[in-house]
């Protein structure tokens, strides 16, 4: 979408974790505490409360090898609008603060809560260990007398300036969840306040059997086996069609999710006040899309993948941006990594459009709402000879094109797959949706698939579900979902199959290891590269910067969009999108695209300004840029970036520099437009080199799983009888544009040749 949102930014979210605390007594103070060891960096975090629910303290300790940088914990898993602790070494000396963010940025200090360190602080060689006392720290979403779910924050870096208990530090470099029982988490009050004023001993061992009984518990067969001919897993962009197409057939489909419902078809309730007593969600109201990363009940995240995910009814399209591009030809190309059986799209591009017309005027009067974006951008790109065109009426004009931003909204509200595609699944005998049911593995025999495990025992014998008599499995988890089900699977790289093999649940699921298949599952992965330029003009309306749009919308619009899904709550945040080729050194050719929107993700700039008047354009590079990453897993076998694909080509930089140039060539030509960011004290070279990488996120992966590599030309995954993948991983490049319209392009084309390949059920 809008590549504002790094890599490294999406902090504590969530509200339900596999992976769970407990308690455990810390050896050198004798403090009981409820918390966990993370397996990856080894840092412990623990947390006691005291036995009046209704106190708004706890004492929380910190315990982190030495060679950390900093650490953090958010007891609340939220980053926002939380308390958040964070500790590091300044020499010898153990630091400690609390912290507060109202957005994924820079997390400041924040009177209000009271930090007492206690004497159980300490250092070694090995280790620095921070025990302290936090008092009116229970704002925010912690609730101590309930179940929830605890975050942590990791930075390998040190943090600015040690000495300053007030420093900057920059992003962590990774994060994870945790479930915890907090209304477990309480102590006596004697012992309470004896740690509280610095006293130690007098703990709670934990009852030897307590982790082992939590973990080891073997499901119980409480479900006939019920074997379906296709089952799809991941009802996202690529596994809804996938699965309505399956089913079309009067095969015997199960479509899998390990998230929720999302919209209020899907049984999603989620609403803000202001929606109370309508059949809207927040996943219904395009115009909500920007308070998806503001909000501190963001139960939609996948928690625990370290880049924005949506893990619910829909994927990615139930909280994306739904900036919606036809593909171009040029996006099935060979020249693109496809193979040439894949070219001719067209047929699967008009069955996609059938289902799923675009529109750049989703209110349901026609009219087009806070257009000043667009005339001022168009004001901006004019005088460089963009011409003003229907973007999707001529999808392969991407050259010096100019035209309001198009969506998949359906009615003035969010359409995508879930609108459309999942309706008439739903509507079979033949087709069931499972929702909350997470697939760790695919269960195999040698190279057939017999069947898939997963999480939920009531729909399988220990939550196994089996195929038919050549029955098939269609993986849909995503870029990184659909690569860990693979690990899982004993398929991919070796190194990735021995970190499952050196895990104590996933371990003992793997085939042997001469069923494991060699593949660059994770290998290749790209993601456009994405820089933001922000200005002012008196004309804009920054429409707030979208900060009031849940708790405290615009009373007028608010009323129209409820009346009749009209008006400026009928679209997302993007006004105008433009995209025009270049030429560069190593003879290939790259495309930029621009997307322009009211409002700002961050404004760097001494000079006064009127917040009022702020307008964003993103430029990204997408087809044509070389740079690739990889993706994998990490030791707790969770889905990560393992290298950044951003500008690893110094040719794609080159590329981005120029692009971002000839955009503010013409600045001067539009009276009073100005340039904030960057303002005139830094050159466009010195902001992108001074440009965080991980900034550069756009939350477009596509690739761990290219065609042509890991999968055939028919999505069968090599060395496989039955096994595809139908999801953005088979791409092996960017398409022009934000990349679901193409994926689900290439969905209906995956999924047709499927249904031709013979040997299936
Ligand atoms: C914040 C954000 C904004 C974006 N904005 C845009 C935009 O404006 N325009 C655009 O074109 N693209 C946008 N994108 C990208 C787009 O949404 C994705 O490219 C697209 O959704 C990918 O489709 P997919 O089918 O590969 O996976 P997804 O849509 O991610 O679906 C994967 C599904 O699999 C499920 N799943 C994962 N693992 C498992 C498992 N083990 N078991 C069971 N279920 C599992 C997940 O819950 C999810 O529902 C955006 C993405 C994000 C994150
Ligand atoms: C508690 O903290 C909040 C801010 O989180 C602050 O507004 C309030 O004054 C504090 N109360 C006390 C008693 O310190
Ligand atoms: C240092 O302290 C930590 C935390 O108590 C402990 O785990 C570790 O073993 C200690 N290291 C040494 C060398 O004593
Ligand atoms: C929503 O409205 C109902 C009555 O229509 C009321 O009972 C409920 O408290 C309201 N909920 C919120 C969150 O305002
Ligand atoms: C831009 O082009 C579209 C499609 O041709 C047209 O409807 C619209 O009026 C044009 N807008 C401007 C501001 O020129
Ligand atoms: C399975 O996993 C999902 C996703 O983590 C979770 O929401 C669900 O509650 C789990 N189901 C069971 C039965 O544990
Ligand atoms: C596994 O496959 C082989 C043939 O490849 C077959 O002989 C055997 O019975 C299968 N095992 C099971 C448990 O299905
Ligand atoms: C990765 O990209 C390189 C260079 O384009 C190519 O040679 C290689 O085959 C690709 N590998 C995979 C797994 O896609
Ligand atoms: C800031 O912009 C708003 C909206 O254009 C305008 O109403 C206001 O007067 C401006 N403020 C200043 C100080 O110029
Ligand atoms: C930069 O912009 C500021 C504020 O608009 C202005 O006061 C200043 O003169 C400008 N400096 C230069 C070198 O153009």
């Amino acid at each position: 979408m809008l590549g504002r949102f790094a890599l490294s930014l999406l902090p504590f979210i969530g509200t339900a974790l596999a992976q769970a605390g407990g308690p455990y007594v810390d050896p050198d103070n004798g403090i009981t505490f409820y918390g966990i060891t993370d397996p990856v960096h080894l840092v412990t975090y623990g947390y006691i409360f005291p036995e009046d629910t209704t106190s708004t303290e706890f004492i929380g300790e910190i315990v982190a090898p030495i060679d950390s940088g900093w650490v953090g914990a958010a007891p609340a898993g939220s980053m926002i609008r939380n308390t958040l602790l964070v500790t590091w070494l300044n020499g010898d000396e153990v630091m400690g603060t609390n912290r507060f963010a109202t957005d994924y940025i820079q997390p400041l200090p924040l009177d209000g809560p009271i930090i007492t360190n206690l004497p159980s602080t300490m250092i070694n060689s090995t280790h620095w260990k921070w025990v302290y006392r936090c008092q009116n720290c229970t704002g925010g979403t912690l609730n101590p007398s309930s179940a929830g779910v605890s975050g942590w924050a990791f930075s390998s870096a040190p943090v600015d300036d040690p000495s300053d208990i007030n420093t900057d530090f920059e992003e962590h470099t990774d994060f994870g969840l945790y479930g915890l029982d907090f209304s477990a988490a309480h102590a006596s009050q004697e012992d309470y306040d004896r740690w509280a004023s610095g006293g130690t001993g007098g703990g709670t061992p934990p009852p030897t059997s307590t982790t082992t009984t939590a973990t080891s518990t073997t499901p119980t067969a409480t479900a006939k086996p019920t074997p379906y001919d296709y089952i799809v897993v991941g009802a996202g962009a690529g596994g809804i069609i996938a699965a309505d197409r399956l089913s079309e057939t009067g095969k015997k489909v199960l479509l899998l999710d390990r998230g929720g419902p999302s919209t209020w078809e899907t049984g999603g309730r989620y609403q803000p006040e202001w929606l109370n007593g309508t059949q809207l969600t927040k996943f219904d109201v395009p115009g909500l899309f920007e308070s998806m990363f503001t909000d501190s009940n963001s139960f939609w995240w996948c928690k625990d993948i370290s880049v924005f995910a949506g893990c619910l009814i829909g994927g990615g399209t139930s909280i994306n941006g739904a900036l919606y591009w036809l593909p171009a030809d040029m996006d099935f190309s060979t020249s693109a990594g496809w193979p040439s059986s894949w070219a001719n799209h067209g047929p699967y591009t008009s069955k996609l459009k059938q289902r799923l017309p675009s529109t750049d005027h989703p209110s349901t009067d026609g009219k087009r709402y806070l257009e000043q974006t667009f005339s001022v951008v168009q004001k901006l790109l004019s005088p460089q000879g963009y011409n003003n065109i229907t973007l999707n009426d001529n999808p392969n004009f991407k050259e010096h094109a100019l035209g309001y931003s198009a969506y998949d909204f359906l009615n003035g509200k969010r359409g995508g797959p879930v609108a459309s595609y999942l309706r008439t699944a739903k509507a079979r005998q033949n087709f069931h949706l499972e929702m909350w049911t997470m697939v760790t593995s695919v269960v195999r025999n040698g190279s057939t698939i017999t069947g898939v495990q997963t999480n939920n025992t009531a729909i399988g014998p220990n939550g196994f579900i089996p195929l038919n008599p050549n029955g098939r499995v269609v993986l849909s988890a995503g870029s990184f979902g659909t690569p860990r089900i693979l690990y899982q699977s004993g398929i991919g790289p070796e190194d990735m199959i021995n970190l499952v093999m050196a895990d104590a649940t996933q371990g003992p699921q793997l085939p042997s290891q001469s069923d494991w298949i060699d593949l660059p599952v994770g290998d290749n992965v790209s993601d456009n590269p994405s820089v933001n330029l922000v200005f002012t003009h008196p004309d804009i309306d920054a429409y707030d910067n979208w900060a009031p749009i849940m708790t405290d919308p615009r009373p007028a619009d608010a009323a129209q969009y409820i009346k009749d899904q009209s008006g400026v709550f009928a679209q997302a945040s993007p006004r105008a999108n433009f995209w025009r080729a270049y030429s560069a050194s190593d003879g290939r050719t790259r495309w930029l695209q621009g997307t322009a929107r009211p409002g700002a993700a961050s404004v760097t700039t001494s000079q006064p300004y009127n917040q009022s008047q702020i307008f964003t354009i993103t430029a990204y590079l997408s087809t044509g840029i070389t740079s690739r990453g990889q993706i994998g897993i990490d030791a707790a076998l969770r889905p990560r970036v393992l290298t950044q694909p951003w500008l690893v080509d110094p040719i794609d930089k080159t590329v981005l520099l120029q692009g971002l140039n000839d955009i503010a060539s013409t600045i001067s030509q539009v009276p009073g437009l100005k340039m904030i960011t960057p303002d005139n004290t830094t050159t466009m070279s010195d902001y992108l080199n001074s440009y965080s990488l991980a900034n550069m996120n756009s939350n477009h992966w596509v690739g761990p799983c290219t065609i042509g590599k890991v999968v055939d030309s028919n999505t069968k995954v090599m060395g496989t009888d039955n096994l595809f993948v139908i999801d953005a991983s088979i791409l092996p490049s960017l398409p022009v544009g934000n990349p679901h319209g193409t994926i689900m392009s290439a969905a209906e084309q995956g999924v047709a040749k499927v249904l031709a390949l013979s040997g299936g059920p």
